[in-house]
């Protein structure tokens, strides 16, 4: 039996320490000058991860491993006031459906009062025809891509629906995805394999996953001749991991396969984020573009443009791609309108590239915070998460306790105002946490207290 004096100790060994000596003064983050009974069986806990634990007295020891540093907050887009978002939660979501600017709502309300004065002078086929032409110009400037080859859509549910569509599939033929692909999407590959006789199928992608190249060899190895359609991820949403969409476009067109990049998170994510060798390639603006919801787009290769058709047929159907897609009868046009605007309010403040900047620096943090607090894994390396604002961690193992993950989403939501997605693989729970300019490290903290009360039944301390 020794007595040893904590000068510091991370979440893991927090837990062990807790479990083990039942130390319940080890709680705090800086535990400094806390002096703790160890016995010899006890050390071994602090021997297995020692790197997060030093302690006076035991060879080895030396101060903690550097965290990334904490980004500092943009001072124009990161104020909370700028957005919507009741400032009392921690909304660490914003990979499901965004969140928008006050700014940015304004000008949807004023396209929509605009509608509201004279539905036909903003709605009529001929006459919306200039505002759609210059509202395509300014976001397919945005993307870095040709407008000709763009096209407005409700979000990209409808754009692989109109995809699926469009291809004639026949018995026995197979639409390839992976098992990293959103429910939906799988749901509408199997739909549509229903349908024509075909086969859904989804290369198993483990969790986590290794490299790129494991990556490329599971897709490849579910690759058979009668492969016709493959959608591929650009940035994955349960596991936030970003695929090499180019790579994984050509070796699938040399086998013959038509490839759909589903990029739902890439649009404002990502610097020039259109895959354009692929067949179609789809994202929201409604995410990471801070538009309003309901405003996706779709973008065609020239080779596919022929064929290409919306989801709805309507009066322009027969008037070429871009026409088809432009009128599919009376709908919501003001959040395709309001697109280049919330483009121009990032740009008008800090910029794309210092917000992207802020979110990745906030997602490595966030990364190495909850793994340092739960000793888990992310769910995939580093060389995946380049440019992602977004991470996915694994839960400390009591999470499994809970059983339905949406009920520890619940929980936290409830007790704590914190807002995350949880979903589970087996026995292994993971977490994803979105970061924006709207969130910042006492949210992150927020998080690991409130797992650890829930988990642990700890008291926070914060
Ligand atoms: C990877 C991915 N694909 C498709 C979708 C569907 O997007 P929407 O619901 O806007 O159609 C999502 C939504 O989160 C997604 O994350």
């Amino acid at each position: 039996m020794g007595v040893y004096k904590i000068l510091w100790v991370s979440h893991v060994n927090r837990w062990h320490l807790v479990r083990s000596c039942r130390c319940p003064c080890v709680f705090f983050r800086q535990a400094s000058s806390v002096n703790i009974r160890v016995t010899p069986t006890e050390r071994q806990v602090f021997s297995v991860d020692v790197r997060y634990c030093m302690l006076e007295g035991v060879s080895g020891c030396s101060s903690p491993m550097a965290a990334p540093s904490i980004p500092s907050p943009l001072p124009c887009l990161g104020r909370h006031r700028a957005w919507q978002l009741d400032p009392s939660w921690a909304f660490l979501n914003h990979g499901s459906f965004g969140a928008r600017p006050v700014a940015v709502s304004r000008v949807q309300d004023s396209h929509r009062r605009a509608f509201e004065r004279h539905p036909i002078r903003v709605l009529d086929d001929e006459l919306m025809q200039p505002m759609m032409e210059s509202t395509l110009e300014a976001v397919a400037g945005f993307l870095g891509v040709d407008p000709a080859g763009l096209v407005f859509v409700p979000n990209v549910t409808d754009a692989i629906a109109a995809v699926l569509g469009s291809m004639s599939f026949k018995r026995g033929d197979e639409i390839l995805s992976t098992t990293h692909a959103y429910g939906a999407v799988q749901r509408a590959m199997e739909a549509t394999a229903k349908m024509h006789g075909a086969k859904a199928v989804f290369a198993s992608v483990p969790c986590p996953v290794q490299s790129m190249e494991e990556v490329e060899a599971c897709v490849l190895d579910a690759v058979t001749p009668r492969t016709r359609l493959a959608i591929i991820d650009q940035i994955t949403s349960p596991t936030a991991l970003r695929f090499d969409v180019d790579r994984l476009t050509r070796l699938l067109k040399r086998r013959g396969v038509d490839v759909l990049v589903d990029g739902a998170h890439a649009a404002g994510m990502l610097h020039r984020p259109v895959t354009t060798s692929a067949h179609w390639w789809t994202s929201n603006l409604h995410k990471w573009g801070l538009s309003p919801v309901g405003c996706g787009v779709l973008y065609t290769h020239p080779s596919r443009r022929g064929i290409t058709r919306p989801t709805a047929i309507s009066h322009m159907h027969f008037k070429g791609y871009q026409q088809a897609f432009g009128w599919q009868g009376t709908r919501d046009v003001t959040p395709w309108y309001t697109a280049p605007c919330a483009i121009d309010w990032v740009k008008a403040r800090e910029g794309w590239a210092a917000l992207r900047r802020y979110n990745t620096q906030l997602s490595r943090w966030t990364a190495r915070t909850l793994c340092d607090a739960w000793g888990g894994s992310v769910a995939g390396p580093a060389s995946m998460r380049k440019g992602v604002s977004m991470v996915t961690v694994e839960l400390p193992r009591a999470a499994a306790r809970w059983r339905v993950p949406n009920r520890l989403r619940d929980a936290l939501a409830d007790r704590f105002k914190v807002e995350v997605p949880i979903w589970n693989d087996g026995p292994r729970w993971w977490l994803r946490v979105s970061c924006q300019a709207y969130v910042r490290p006492k949210h992150v903290h927020r998080l690991v207290d409130a797992v650890d009360a829930l988990l642990l039944g700890v008291i926070p301390q914060r």
